[in-house]
């Protein structure tokens, strides 16, 4: 039997994370964010030494990559985001976990009917015969705020402005880019979490699940 592969996608602090620990927890599915793996790479090229901007520096990084690797590494800083945006955006690095994300997707582990991934392209380019698909968005204003709460429990005197204009500029980057664009599939349910809390986004989610399996 196919294994249920429920696809997440959307912009940075929309909620994704989130939601999609709370769908494996609840439908009993294996979780991967995707992200980490990008992060990963962003984290290693700059503890290489080497620039997230060079493309070949990034994909040397890529070609090799694996998570225990960034074991312990605290990935979730901006300057982390920043290069992971930089990287994701490499062909090659993309390519390089391609596949470590299709097995992922369609193998779950004994006992579990299936698999949540999150990111950008999960609906898109990873699986695009997900069961679900499930795109969340918020504001920019609105995600900033999220991603600022959480940042200013580590760094106190971290600003808005900067969060806001940090997310912006990523949301660029991975809307614009050539490869595997971050944005909606066709067949991708659109929840919108600017005015809803976990739980409320969480129930929205579960409306479409029930729906779809
Ligand atoms: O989701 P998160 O903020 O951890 O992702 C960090 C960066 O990794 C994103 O800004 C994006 O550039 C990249 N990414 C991607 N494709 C994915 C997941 C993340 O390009 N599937």
């Amino acid at each position: 039997i196919k294994p249920i592969v429920i696809a997440v996608d959307g912009p940075a602090a929309s909620g994704k994370g989130t939601v999609s620990r709370r769908i494996a927890h609840f439908y009993d599915l294996e979780y991967l964010d995707t992200g980490r793996l990008y992060r990963g790479v962003g984290w290693l090229v700059l503890a290489s030494g080497l620039d997230p901007r060079n493309p070949d520096e990034a994909a040397s990084i890529a070609e090799t990559f694996t998570l225990p690797l960034i074991d312990g590494a605290d990935i979730r800083t901006p300057e982390v985001g920043r290069a992971a945006s930089h990287v994701a955006a490499v062909p090659a690095v993309r390519a390089a976990l391609l596949q470590f994300q299709r097995d992922f997707a369609f193998n779950p582990p004994a006992g579990r009917a299936g698999t949540v991934l999150d990111g950008r392209d999960i609906g898109t380019v990873i699986c695009p015969d997900a069961t679900v698909k499930l795109f969340i968005d918020a504001s920019a204003e609105e995600r900033a705020k999220r991603r600022w709460k959480e940042l200013s429990l580590q760094d106190p005197s971290i600003a808005l402005e900067s969060v806001l204009d940090d997310i912006r500029r990523r949301d660029r980057r991975d809307a614009s880019r050539a490869a595997a664009p971050m944005k909606a599939a066709q067949d991708a349910h659109l929840i919108d979490t600017t005015n809803l809390d976990i739980d409320g986004a969480f129930a929205a989610v579960r409306r479409v699940i029930d729906r779809a399996t």
